[in-house]
């Protein structure tokens, strides 16, 4: 016979071995994530088996409500019938160690006051004691309840306490584990939604941004076209200016030099007339006076002849400027300052006489790479009209030439007199070739002409009249230092 401390020894064993196999199937079951319900029922087929005189239930709180998580052994009516009902400090011994934390033990159901609302669906199936204990989560809240049924008016025995000391932290491990789960699926769900969302939203930027692109492209394509067509009106335009500009160029050449060849034409004829008289009475005798007058009249018509045609010649000259060939136009780098010097120079004589004043405000540092010859032609042009048309009816007045930087590549020349000025209506002729208000005086209408070309066609710049000026007639050049390679057509 085995002394009875070593009987006590091996059942003491066996019992640790007992808790160890439940703790394990129990995690494993956790471990490889079985169904919560399922879980808790081995939990309870677990226990029950290793203490067979004892129905477990496990009892899950949700806001304030008790359901049931697992009752493998209990009677479906008696769980149905307790499921949904409230905790509070008389709600059997669940729902009362669920509403103070605390287990509790009722072991005679039949006339515990705690049971009074409950105990009628229990007692028919022979459930008269419970000790029902709560689980905890590991940050301390109720998470439901482990309960022991028994068929007799008992409290828990040692073992019992023990294997529930065990059994309620395994439950509250799965139950914890599992709701971590639900709230994870939760948060993935949100997440996917809310990818979803992105997603939609991406879907519907990405065919706005397409069809913002398309309708660009659209509007960028009657851009293109309303471009060709403005340029194609343009075009036209330019060249049925430039018809009209020829036109007026013809009928002013014709205006010119009729008057001179005409006169030629007619002193030709009478001059051939009287030669052919001449002729008739020359076998005859011929007096002396005769001969004379007929000498001094041919010599008066061979002078107005010859003036005539030195008329028509000269205008000829002057036609030849008003088209601007660059290709003779020698191209140099040259000072500014020097090239207007030489144009007042040129006018000493004039000013003198008019008692007229001129200005030069012309920095000596701007060098330029361009027309001499022509740009001094133009600048005669101008002042030449600031002498003839703006100061000639006054004593005195004054004429400056400016000229300063405009940009790092521009210069911009001014030339203003304060004489007359230029009546607002003719301002938009003046450039216009023939163009004069004093054709009877013999003036032709082209200076300005000329110096439109020159800086328009040559120089690669602008010329304007400056309406704004108050006294006066103010010229307005406005050239690139370096003249372009090729000329535009003027
Ligand atoms: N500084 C000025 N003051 C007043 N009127 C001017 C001035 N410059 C030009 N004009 C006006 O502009 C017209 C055109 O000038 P433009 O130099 O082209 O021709 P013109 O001087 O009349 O003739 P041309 O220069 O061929 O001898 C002039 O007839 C004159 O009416
Ligand atoms: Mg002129």
């Amino acid at each position: 016979m085995r002394p009875e401390s070593d009987a006590a020894a091996e059942g003491q064993c066996s019992r640790v071995a007992d808790l160890l196999s439940l703790q394990n199937a129990v995690l494993e079951a956790v471990a490889v994530g079985h169904e919560l319900p399922e879980t808790l029922e081995l939990l309870c087929r677990e226990f029950e088996r290793l203490s067979a005189d004892v129905v477990c239930s496990i009892l899950l709180l949700d806001d304030g409500r008790m359901w049931h998580g697992a009752a493998p052994s209990l009677p479906a009516a008696f769980t149905q019938a307790i499921d949904g009902s409230s905790i509070g400090p008389r709600a059997g011994s669940c729902g009362t160690a669920a509403y103070i934390g605390k287990a509790v033990e009722v072991i005679d159901i039949e006339h515990d006051p705690l049971w009074e609302d409950y105990r009628a669906f229990a007692l028919p199936y022979g459930l008269r004691a419970c000790w029902s204990s709560p689980i905890f989560s590991r940050d301390g809240a109720i998470l439901g309840t482990f309960a022991l049924y028994f068929a007799e008016c008992r409290g828990p025995s040692e073992f019992h306490r023990e294997l529930v000391r065990v059994s309620t932290p395994l439950a509250g491990i799965a139950i914890e584990r599992k709701r971590m789960d639900a709230a994870e699926q939760a948060r993935l769900a949100e997440l996917a939604a809310s990818n979803a969302r992105i997603e939609q939203l991406n879907q519907s930027l990405e065919q706005r941004v397409a069809e913002r692109t398309g309708d660009l492209h659209r509007r960028n394509a009657e851009l293109a076209r309303a471009f060709e067509e403005l340029q194609r009106t343009h075009t036209q335009l330019f060249e049925a200016q430039k018809l009209v500009s020829l036109s007026h160029l013809v009928v002013g050449v014709a205006h010119e030099l009729n008057a001179p060849i005409g006169n030629a034409r007619v002193l030709s004829t009478t001059l051939l007339e009287r030669c052919d008289a001449f002729q008739k009475r020359i076998e005859a005798p011929m007096r002396r006076a005769d001969m004379v007058r007929f000498v001094a009249d041919m010599t008066e018509g061979c002078q107005i002849l010859s003036h005539s045609l030195a008329v028509a010649a000269d205008r000829i000259g002057r036609f030849k400027t008003v088209a601007v060939d660059h290709s003779i136009s020698s191209r140099t780098h040259f000072v500014l300052r020097e090239a207007v010097e030489d144009v007042a120079e040129l006018f000493e004589p004039v000013l003198g006489r008019l008692r007229c004043k001129l200005d030069l405000d012309v920095p000596v540092d701007i060098m330029l790479d361009s027309y001499r010859g022509p740009l001094e032609q133009m600048l005669s042009n101008v002042l030449e009209n600031a002498l003839e048309h703006g100061l000639n009816v006054q004593d005195g007045g004054a004429v400056r030439i400016s000229a300063s930087r405009a940009t790092a590549s521009d210069i911009e020349i001014r030339i203003q007199d304060s004489g007359c000025g230029i009546p607002a209506h003719v301002i938009d002729k003046v450039f216009d070739p023939f163009f004069t208000t004093r054709l009877t005086d013999g003036y032709s209408g082209l200076g300005l002409h000329v110096a439109h070309n020159i800086v328009h066609g040559l120089l690669g710049g602008v010329i304007s009249i400056d309406r704004e000026s108050l006294n006066g007639t103010g010229v307005i050049v406005r050239i690139p230092l370096v003249a372009p390679v090729k000329p535009a057509s003027a």
